[in-house]
């Protein structure tokens, strides 16, 4: 049976993108956040791009409050607990997701996919936190900005089920996503490949290779990225990017390539993140 309802955990960039792309595509999302303010600009960006829908005539005036409708905003889990998927989008940190996982398995049904948005950690690892429920545990990658990346890159935990994979697959491709296996190592594909990228490109910077913003037209105009590396290191954020890149160090045998560069380790302890601290690699007026 199709999904009717996510509930998806954490109402930040990524969260706010699932359940976006969900309720467009006709599934129920409620959106579960301990933090007010967080729900509050979750809500905000909803109300924003849907009205952009209907105002570029992707969606009608109707079919636009139908989606709206279609999403809830709650700080518990028990007050989303009817719903029949859970995909966790909160920090990338190992403790607090499987503190998250442990949670979700206590809070919603017993044949509930748990899914996780993690950009690196080992599903096989989050899964040892719900034993019993391991069967049920799936990465579920999804990109940044949500509604336009067409990929999720699925991950297999060791003891998740053919269903679960299955079910994965089929609800990737019901929000209008194209789903692509990984396997379960650090970083799975893609921040394997692109994390490695964006550090040699603050190496580049570090050494007086070019000005960032010369490494990154170099990068757009030369290479055909739709941003060069360094501006798309502030928008993912950088305190994301290296805490994907100490992921990865620690999760492939403490290679040294995967070690953080020092500008991109300073910038993040000087609380410099990127867009959403309004300064990063690069200064952004008004956030
Ligand atoms: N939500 C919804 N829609 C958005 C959006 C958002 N956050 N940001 C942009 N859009 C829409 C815009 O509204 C616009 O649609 P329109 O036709 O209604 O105007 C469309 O996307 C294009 O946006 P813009 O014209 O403003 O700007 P661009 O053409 O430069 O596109 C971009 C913006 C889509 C972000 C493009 O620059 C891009 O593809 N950048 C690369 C993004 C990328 O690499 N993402 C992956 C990051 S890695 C990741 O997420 C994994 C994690 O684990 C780290």
């Amino acid at each position: 049976m199709p999904v009717q309802k996510i509930a998806v955990i954490g109402g930040g960039t990524m969260g706010s993108g699932i359940s976006l792309t969900a309720a467009t595509h006709g599934i129920q999302a409620v959106v579960v956040d301990i933090n007010e303010d967080q729900l509050e600009r979750a809500k905000k960006y909803h109300i924003k791009q849907i009205d952009r829908s209907v105002e570029k005539e992707r969606l009608s005036k109707e079919e636009g409050d139908i989606a709206l409708e279609k999403l809830n905003y709650v700080s518990t889990m028990q007050e989303a607990n009817d719903a029949d998927w859970v995909v966790e989008a909160a920090t990338e940190n190992i403790d607090i997701k499987k503190s998250i996982f442990i949670q979700m398995a206590k809070n919603f049904g017993e044949n509930v996919v748990l899914a996780t948005n993690t950009s690196s950690i080992s599903i096989t690892d989050l899964a040892a936190a719900v034993q019993g429920a391991e069967h049920r545990v799936i990465g579920m990658h999804f990109f940044n900005p949500v509604p336009i990346m067409k990929l999720v890159e699925v991950i297999k935990g060791n003891k998740t089920s053919e269903e679960t994979t299955l079910a994965t697959l089929q609800l990737s491709e019901s929000m209008g996503k194209i789903p692509v296996p990984a396997n379960d190592f650090a970083g799975f594909v893609s921040n394997r490949v692109l994390m490695p990228m964006i550090n040699e490109a603050f190496h580049a910077w570090s050494d007086g290779v070019a000005r960032p913003e010369d490494i990154d037209s170099i990068m757009k105009l030369g290479c055909a990225f739709p941003m060069g590396p360094l501006r798309l290191a502030d928008y993912i954020g950088l305190d994301v990017c290296k805490d994907i890149m100490m992921v990865m160090y620690n999760g492939l045998d403490e290679n040294p390539k995967y070690l953080p560069n020092k500008k991109l380790t300073e910038l993040v302890d000087a609380g410099h993140l990127g867009d959403k601290s309004g300064q990063g690699v690069y200064t952004y007026a008004n956030g």
